[in-house]
């Protein structure tokens, strides 16, 4: 180990419990397991340590401890060895529990004790909120009516909220409210799991540690900004929460716009976390509310129709498991969004984000004025430069490229554009989002965490969409004034009606 790595294994606490809330569903399986294999092959997980599982319909003993390890297998991005897989399931326990029955906390409170006294002591509590959100608040309240929301003895107590944070702006307060009145601020992890992926950390540190890109971030040199997360899966059996959130709030109301907040806020004065959300809240701020009149120019919705994905043929989004047949749910959203603030007024931004697309990509296009905007005389060219670009690749692999003019050999003097591309490479070591959250949290580090207001702001931008699209589909508006579902087959580059900004706005999409 070197010196950072030594550091970092000294900040593992010991004696901890994580107790999940969920731990039968899809981010159990697709996210929080393999993270806890990569940690437990890393050695970064407390020596002491137990992931508690609990759910309605979870497995107990044994059937959950290989359940869990068939579920870490088919999403882990190692080969499992046993010498690493062997110590986390021995730390592998589950409670049956329904959450509305008085008792489900009261047992919860005897495991959790049991497992401090074995060990002699008390124990770290992080709880994981990974249900379903309509759950979140009769967790809390349960687990604060029986005390485990209290830290003691020099024992934290913790608790991870996934997102979305609420449904909407009221949810969410309401929300925060229960969960503030339980725990103190210091205590709640608000997850993004984007903001835990290496490349988005790379943002800040490309804008602002480049003398040569910096000072062209703001509205003199920006055309415009894209930023796209495109996914090939589908629903993957969360129709419950699918069909409550929808791709705005699953996608957009999050990671999305957390993107665009690290893309284009003020440089922060210190990387102390306050400091950087108080320069997110900020930029939150100055993002543009439409009005109702304006929603139907500035965004679209559309929904997957059967289609052909890596050479498969998957059905549309209303004939998977569970959905319901009439769903008027997006799971693909565009929109484009405005910040008015002096550094990028006039300078517009496109967000597009969808399921059942033909590639996993997720990429910010900032796009340059040309050099004729700039008013740079290019007379002396036969043809114009074409326009740079940077495109920050965010995954499947982190990486930059860079779209310059140049003079290809010969005696013409002609513009050819060529591309500088930075690949990142696929290291093994490379923390994965959730693995690095995880251990921040076990560590008490809040920098990659969300802070309540910025999710206030956030529901500020979407929720005037999202009761548009409902009052659209409730009959309420005129047929005429847009907003309506559209629909794309699956593997396709999108609704043809997502064409409609780049018609009226002269830009093209990239290819996803
Ligand atoms: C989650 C969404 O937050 O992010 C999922 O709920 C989505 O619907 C996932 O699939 C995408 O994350 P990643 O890291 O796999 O790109």
């Amino acid at each position: 180990m070197n010196d950072d790595e030594l550091d970092l294994a000294s900040s593992i606490p010991n004696q901890t419990i994580l107790i999940i809330f969920g731990a039968s569903g899809d981010l159990t399986r697709r996210k929080l397991m393999p993270a806890l294999y990569h940690l437990s092959r890393e050695q970064l997980l407390p020596p002491q340590f137990k992931v508690l599982g609990m759910g309605r319909r979870i497995k107990l003993g044994d059937e959950f401890r290989s359940n869990m390890q068939n579920r870490t297998r088919q999403y882990c991005s190692h080969k499992m060895e046993d010498r690493y897989w062997l110590p986390l399931a021995e730390s592998l326990i589950s409670l049956r529990a329904d959450y509305k029955q008085e008792n489900t906390f009261g047992e919860l409170k005897s495991v959790v004790e049991k497992i401090a006294q074995e060990w002699g002591s008390r124990a770290n509590k992080l709880f994981y909120l990974a249900t379903n959100p309509s759950h979140f608040d009769i967790i809390i309240s349960g687990v604060a009516r029986v005390g485990l929301n209290e830290a003691m003895d020099g024992y934290w107590t913790r608790v991870i909220v996934e997102k979305p944070f609420g449904l909407d702006h009221g949810t969410a307060e309401s929300l925060d409210n229960t969960i503030s009145n339980c725990f103190d601020e210091s205590q709640i992890f608000r997850i993004d799991h984007f903001l835990g992926k290496e490349a988005v950390q790379n943002i800040l540190v490309f804008r602002i540690s480049n003398v040569m890109f910096q000072p062209l971030w703001n509205r003199d040199y920006i055309d415009h900004i894209q930023i796209t997360s495109a996914e090939t899966i589908g629903v993957e059996g969360r129709a419950d929460f699918f069909e409550q959130t929808g791709a705005v709030r699953d996608m957009v109301q999050s990671h999305l716009l957390q993107l665009l907040a690290f893309l284009t806020m003020e440089h922060p004065h210190s990387l102390d976390p306050e400091v950087i959300r108080d320069q997110k809240v900020l930029l939150l701020k100055s993002i543009r509310k439409y009005k109702e009149d304006d929603i139907g120019d500035n965004a679209i919705r559309a929904q997957y129709l059967q289609g052909v994905v890596n050479s498969e043929l998957v059905a549309s989004y209303v004939d998977e498991p569970h959905i319901d047949k009439d769903s008027k749910v997006e799971t693909y959203a565009a929109m484009r969004l405005f910040i008015d603030n002096y550094r990028w007024r006039g300078v517009p931004i496109y967000l597009r984000t969808g399921k059942r697309m033909p590639n996993r990509k997720t990429e910010i296009l900032i796009q340059l004025k040309s050099p004729e905007d700039r008013e740079i005389p290019t007379l002396l060219f036969k043809e114009p430069p074409v326009p740079n670009y940077i495109k920050l690749e965010i995954q499947p692999r982190a990486g930059v490229e860079v779209k310059i003019g140049w003079k290809p050999i010969g005696l013409l003097s002609e513009i050819e554009p060529i591309n500088l591309h930075v690949a990142g490479k696929v290291d093994i070591k490379e923390p994965k989002a959730y693995e690095r959250l995880l251990m921040d949290a076990m560590r008490g580090d809040s920098t990659l965490f969300v802070r309540f207001d910025e999710i206030r702001e956030m529901w500020r931008i979407v929720d005037p969409i999202i009761s548009y699209w409902n009052k659209q589909d409730a009959g309420e508006l005129e047929t005429t004034s847009g907003g309506r579902l559209n629909f794309y087959h699956a593997g396709s580059q999108g609704p043809n009606e997502a064409k409609s900004f780049t018609e009226k706005d002269n830009f093209s999409w990239t290819k996803i």
